[in-house]
This record gives structure tokens, sequence and C-alpha cells, in this order.
């Protein structure tokens, strides 16, 4: 039955313009429209509301989609976010706009202060950025990019730019944030893994004293229903932590002199990941290929991927569960530090094509299963287990369905042979994305918009869905054999 009738989009919030879809134009020219309007002339903002600067993981996903109208346009929005990388190889997680109002978004350049509290650590004079980082699909992007138009691309000279910079951003995470000291990639703050609010975060969280609420005042309310947002408990923890990362001079470990509460520099959060890590293993095969269309051996990085993928089954995979969790480097309990809840984030390394067979087929049960329930109960998959008494449809990364792990989980069935489950799911994000008028998320069971509408992922990956050819899978991924 086609649902897509009953879809609502609930009241918007003061401040965001819902745009029902125009009658007359494509869902593919409703989603141009939205990476058009959401354009600043060097980049894309996710948001023109909500999130009015430049954000990292947002900027390689949108420049996924946006490679497909405009080849040029991808390539400036990767390199305008990596002119914002910081001595030490660190890609921050946002890179603010000079001319947006400093009141429009919290914590803004006055907070993070990077220009000075950043200083040893190397942070640009000319642009104000955060101090930590997001997820690394950068890499991943700028190979998908390039393969959009490769006359542009060696005209322009854009791997070549890009090639040394994401290589230190690659050095950045595997030298400077193994704090578990088993390979894996460590995030210090619930933002650089991008899932904010994910009851994962929830025990680690519980040990952070917040700042108190009166201490900064959030912007996001101003645009987002705060039904939908992290609640303010989330925000004075997120804010402590990164006062007490910014003002130890965003150091990691000893380097430069600098000392934290840990030895690592991590404060009181250091968890690992699997989305994180999963995206870095995808950024470094990205990265071989690159190495090699610019005329050296990838041998190392595929050899690095697969070491960081049997570090990723060897310190996160939990058989009994079917699917990855997050570990807590700071779980004071003797459970290996292994976090009991089960988010999407465990699901995502299904998009790793040398991944073991056992466990990608765990994976793919464990997604239809009654935790997910793809293609059953729910039409998007959801941002947390559907069991889990903190699950709840609407609140930020605590159950929402979110464009972007869709699209991360289409290619992971495909390229694990799952084609029919692969086709549903792209039918389900290419119309929901439209019909929510591309929200930022949407309830998982009904479609329903929640967030911001008028999203930059959303609507790029919806587009590139729309382009990318049915089979084979991700042959870009994938390595030669
Ligand atoms: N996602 C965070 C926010 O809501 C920070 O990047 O602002």
């Amino acid at each position: 039955m086609d649902r897509t009738a009953q879809l609502t989009a609930r009241p918007a919030p003061p401040g965001i313009a819902y745009d029902p879809p125009a009658s007359g134009t494509s869902p593919h020219v409703r989603a141009a429209r939205v990476l058009t309007a959401n354009w600043t002339g060097r980049s894309t903002v996710p948001s023109r509301s909500l999130y009015p600067h430049q954000w990292s993981w947002d900027s390689a996903f949108i420049a996924i989609g946006l490679r497909h109208l405009s080849p040029l346009r991808a390539q400036t929005e990767l390199e305008t976010l990596l002119t914002a990388q910081w001595a030490d190889g660190r890609v921050p997680h946002i890179v603010f706009n000079p001319a947006v109002p400093l009141d429009a978004y919290f914590p803004g350049p006055d907070f993070w202060r990077s220009a000075t509290a950043g200083r040893h650590a190397g942070a640009p004079r000319t642009v104000q950025t955060s101090g930590i980082v997001q997820p690394p699909v950068h890499a991943l992007a700028a190979w998908l990019v390039h393969l959009a138009d490769p006359g542009l691309s060696h005209a322009r000279g854009f791997l070549v730019r890009v090639y040394p910079r994401l290589a230190a951003w690659h050095r950045y995470l595997l030298r400077r944030r193994d704090l578990g000291g088993g390979g894996l990639v460590s995030v210090v703050h619930p933002w650089e893994q991008g899932m904010d609010n994910s009851p994962c975060w929830d025990a680690p969280l519980a040990r952070i004293v917040p700042a108190p609420p009166r201490s900064f005042r959030r912007a996001d309310l101003t645009h987002g229903a705060p039904e939908d947002r992290p609640t303010d408990l989330d925000y004075g923890r997120y804010v402590r932590l990164a006062t007490d990362y910014r003002d130890a001079g965003y150091a990691d470990g000893h380097a430069d002199g600098h000392t934290n509460a840990y030895a690592d520099g991590s404060g009181g959060f250091a968890v690992e990941d699997p989305a994180f890590n999963a995206l870095l293993i995808a950024s470094e095969h990205a990265l071989a290929l690159i190495a090699e269309e610019l005329g050296t051996p990838g041998t190392a990085r595929r050899a690095r991927a697969e070491r960081l993928t049997a570090a990723l089954v060897e310190r996160l995979w939990d058989p009994e569960a079917g699917q990855f969790r997050c570990r807590d480097l700071r779980a004071p309990t003797p459970d290996r530090g292994l976090l009991p809840e089960r988010s999407v984030s465990g699901l995502i390394p299904l998009l790793l094509p040398t991944l073991p067979h056992p466990v990608a087929a765990a994976l793919v049960r464990t997604l239809t299963g009654p935790h997910f329930s793809l293609g059953d109960r729910t039409r998007l998959v959801p941002s947390h287990d559907l069991r889990s008494a903190a699950f709840d449809p609407h609140r930020y990364w605590r159950g929402p369905a979110w464009f972007n792990t869709g699209w991360l989980l289409e290619h992971g069935l495909r390229t694990h042979g799952e084609r029919d489950l692969a086709d549903a799911l792209r039918e389900a994000v290419v119309t929901l994305a439209d019909a929510s008028g591309y929200a930022e998320y949407v309830d998982p069971y009904t479609g329903e918009a929640c967030g911001a509408t008028g999203f930059g992922w959303t609507a790029a990956l919806a587009l590139d869905l729309h382009h990318a050819p049915l089979a084979p899978p991700v042959p870009e991924l994938t390595p030669p054999a």
C-alpha cells in the first residue's frame, strides 16, 4: 500500500517554513531547490534556521548529492571545509560564517574561541571554527565527487589538492585519538559522533557535571520544537565537556605540554563508536583509490583499512546482540565497557565491503528484526532500538529516522547482496525525504517530519539515490580483487 498520502507534517515551530511539495515539479527539482536555497557561495548550510554555518559531516554528505547538480560546487564545498583544517590535522565540526549574527547559533565562535584557545593545536587564524570533530566521511565524499566529473577534477587539480589534507585528517584521528590503545578512534564529545543525544551516551554522560543552566543560552529552541531536541540537562553536559576541552587548549594527550583531567586529554567522555570508525574505514578505502588515481600505491592504506576492520570486529562486535556496540572507555564497571543500548550506529559497519560474511548476515537480521523492524513496522531505519525504554520517535537521535543513516544502510545492503531490501530502502528514503519537505529527521513509523525542513543532507542524499545506478553495489568503494 502506498502510505505516502497518509503523511502529515506537524505544524511548523516558529521560524521554520514548512514548504509543501509544489505541484508541477518533480522530487528531483524540489531536492535541488533545497540545495540551492542553502548554498552560501562557498558551502552549504544544513539548515537556514537551525544550523546557519558549515558543518563537517553535513558538508561531506551534501557534496555527495551536490555532485549531480554541480561537480564544481561539490568540489568547492569540500575545499571550503578543508581550508579550515587545523595544523594538527583535525577538521573542525563547524566552520563559522562571520556574516551570521553571534546569537544565531549556540555555541558560536565566541564560545569556541578557536584562534586563541586552539592556537597551540594549530587552529587557523583567518577563519573561526569549533574545536571538536565529526565523523570522517570526507575522503569517501571526495572520491565520489571526483567520479562525477573526472575531467573537471583533473583540470582543477581537485584530488591533488585535497589528498594531503585528507591524509593529515586521518593521521590526526589514528595517531591522536586512539585513546583505548586498541587501534580504534575515540570521540571525546557526543557532538563528535554526530548522534548527539543517543541513549548510548546516557551512562557516560551521567558522570559529567552539567554546566549551570544560566551560564549559557540555547539558540536551537528558537527554531526547533523542544520535544524534537535534546533536553536542557543534555545541553548542560555538552557545554561542560566542550568548555573543559577548550580550556585545555583542545589538546589531545600531553602534546604541547597541555594536560587535562585524563592523561589522554579526553576529559570525562571517551567512546569508541562503530559508525565513526566504520566511516573512517570506508574513507581509508577511498583514500587508497585516490592515491592510486594520483599514481601512488594504495596498498598501505588498504592494509590499514583491513587492520581497522579487524579491530572494529574485535573490540565492538557483540555476537549475541547481532550488532556492534559502543565502548565507554571511562566505564567504572568491569563489563569491558561495552554499552548495552542498541543504536543504529551499530549497524552502519554494514557499509564495509570486507566485513566478514557472518557479521554482515547478522547485521541484516538485526536490521529487519524486532529492534529496528525495517520492512515490517518501520518505514525508515530508526536511530535507536524500538524496544529500548529510551526510544522516542521524535526526539533527535533517540529514535527518529535520519536520511544519512538510511543512505549508508542502503549502500550496505546493496554491498552485501541484499538487493530487494536495498531497493525498498532506497524508495523509502526518496519518497519520505520529499513528502516530509526534506525534513531533518522523521518519525520512523509514520514518516512525520521532525526538526528542521529544507535540510541539506536529506535533499542531497535523496538526489544521490535518484541518480546512483541500481547495480552493481557501490563499485566506488569496493577494492580491486
Ligand atoms: N548537532 C549539534 C547541534 O545540534 C552540534 O553540532 O547544534
